[in-house]
């Protein structure tokens, strides 16, 4: 399904090499991920990608190895509290991907195109790229829809911005599909994300990604296209992953999907760590005199005692 890893192109060593080091472990030289070396892991690497929002968190996720920050519109509903990625402006998008460039010396910052910044028409597309990409300092942007945006992406593709394409359960058209639903279901659903994603990679889309349909789906539209495809509730037969990082990183709030595996339990631990900063502050262990600056006095003191 992946076809062959070692195909010329893909492979699966990470880009950039590797030295041996004293210990025997081998130290990787990090090269910067760009579009279309992302493009070249069709069937070779798995990609990973996460949401990331902030300096701070692209910074951890960036050292720890991922090949994309994606800072989605989730930010509406993660960061905002918004029930839905709906009221999401171009401006917020900017500032937040901004805020995540400055933390991804390594990974690709994909910034993702707002609800009504691209679909009103072409041109409007481009303009909310060029900003994203001007102000937002991103190196690629994210839309959602099909065969419907196809002349979007070739415009924008054209005027120099990598496009990743968006099929599937899109958020932004939530209300059109009558809510938060598995799509695909059935040989004509499928067909219809196959077409989709066909008419993205025609108009010149870098990788797709694949939300919220049956593996075997998935793995048709991987099939269909030559293009990497990047899933998220879409099963293993993708090109590779995406999850938001408060879920991977247990600390959603409210409901948990399925398809996000936590692979730790940081809200715990932030609501244990808060816990016992509160106690120490009011029993008064906090601060203790190590997190304390010393006065100018027992410098003098140190010195007088040095001296003798
Ligand atoms: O906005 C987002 O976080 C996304 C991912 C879930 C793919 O679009």
């Amino acid at each position: 399904m992946y076809g062959n890893r070692n195909a010329s192109g893909g492979g699966t060593r990470p880009a950039g090499g590797s030295t041996p080091t004293a210990d025997g472990t081998a130290r990787q030289h990090r090269r910067k991920i760009t579009a279309p070396a992302l493009q070249a892991r069709k069937g070779g690497q798995p990609i990973a990608m996460v949401t990331a929002y902030d300096y701070t968190m692209a910074r951890l996720m960036d050292r720890a190895g991922v090949d994309i920050l994606l800072v989605g519109d989730s930010l509406g509903m993660v960061v905002q509290g918004r029930s839905s990625t709906i009221p999401v402006t171009l401006e917020e998008a900017c500032y937040h991907t901004r805020a995540v460039a400055r933390g991804a010396e390594y990974a690709h910052v994909v910034g993702d195109m707002p609800f009504m910044s691209f679909q009103v028409s072409a041109t409007q597309a481009v303009q909310s790229a060029g900003k994203l990409v001007k102000d937002g300092m991103a190196e690629s942007v994210k839309l959602e829809g099909g065969e419907d945006v196809a002349e979007h992406v070739s415009r924008i593709v054209r005027a120099g911005i990598p496009v990743m394409g968006h099929v599937g359960l899109t958020p932004q058209s939530v209300h059109a599909l009558g809510g938060y639903r598995v799509q695909g279901k059935g040989q004509s659903a499928a067909e219809r994300i196959v077409a989709d994603a066909i008419a993205l990679e025609q108009a010149g889309a870098y990788a797709i990604v694949l939300e919220a349909m049956p593996p075997d789906a998935a793995a048709e539209v991987t099939e269909a296209v030559s293009v990497p495809t990047i899933g998220i509730g879409a099963g293993a037969g993708c090109d590779g992953q995406v999850l938001v990082c408060y879920d991977m990183l247990g600390m959603t709030v409210g409901h948990n999907p399925k398809f996000a595996k936590h692979f730790a339990e940081v809200g715990d631990q932030i609501h244990t760590a808060v816990q016992d900063y509160v106690r120490e502050v009011r029993d008064g262990s906090f601060p203790g005199p190590e997190h304390c600056y010393r006065t100018n006095e027992s410098r003098s003191e140190k010195k007088k005692l040095a001296v003798v």
